[in-house]
């Protein structure tokens, strides 16, 4: 199905912002300067991306029509969470000072709080929600694709959606060199990584 396709592909999107997130807080806590940046750019993916688009078509679109698996309401009650601790991360990005030790300890604090909720969250889903999309909604395959693409247009637009790709396929390689001068290279930045797949609604828009 499309639509547990384009969830899948959001979710790895997700997951591959979030280990680097987890890369670039630990090298800023044990002293690297990390840009800003960096993580003001992880705070817009957080804000537009996952919580604005992603959780907003789970939300709108497939929760009210899996009342019935008695899945929603944890999941919904999670994305709640997660902005909470979205927030606290987005204050704790804001206060940040490359090379200060002591923002950078409370950054790292309040990004693995976030990164905790939503790698169980993911795992949640993709345990439960994808499998009773495909059992329950594979009928409605191409409406749950038309409503996908209405909410990333009117949540996202296409010029934050284009920077939003290039953040992703960008952020490894900005946090790189911060790694290998803290201590062992963690990411391999030569590696193909989800690059166009993240977000297959962009990339289809990108080919017409
Ligand atoms: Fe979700
Ligand atoms: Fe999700």
């Amino acid at each position: 199905m499309e639509t547990t396709k384009t969830l899948q592909a959001e979710h790895n999107a997700v997951l591959h912002v979030l280990d680097q997130l987890e890369h670039a807080a630990e090298a800023a806590a044990g002293g690297q300067p990390v840009p800003a940046n960096v993580f003001a750019d992880i705070e817009e993916f957080f804000r537009v991306f996952v919580d604005r688009c992603h959780h907003g078509k789970e939300e709108l679109v497939l929760f009210p029509k899996l009342m019935q698996t008695g899945l929603p309401a944890a999941l919904e009650m999670q994305h709640e969470e997660g902005r909470q601790l979205a927030k606290a991360y987005a204050l704790a990005a804001e206060r940040y000072v490359a090379g200060s030790r002591a923002s950078a300890v409370a950054l790292q604090r309040a990004a693995a709080d976030y990164e905790a909720l939503l790698r169980s969250h993911i795992d949640m889903e993709n345990a439960g929600l994808l499998p009773a999309i495909e059992r329950d909604l594979s009928a409605q395959d191409q409406e749950l694709a038309d409503a996908f693409e209405q909410i990333e247009t009117e949540r996202i637009g296409a010029g934050t959606h284009e920077r939003l790709h290039h953040m992703i396929e960008t952020l490894a390689g900005r946090i790189s060199p911060f790694l290998s001068a803290s201590g062992p290279v963690r990411v391999d930045v030569s590696e193909p990584g989800p690059q166009a797949s993240l977000l297959p609604h962009g990339s289809k828009k990108e080919q017409s």
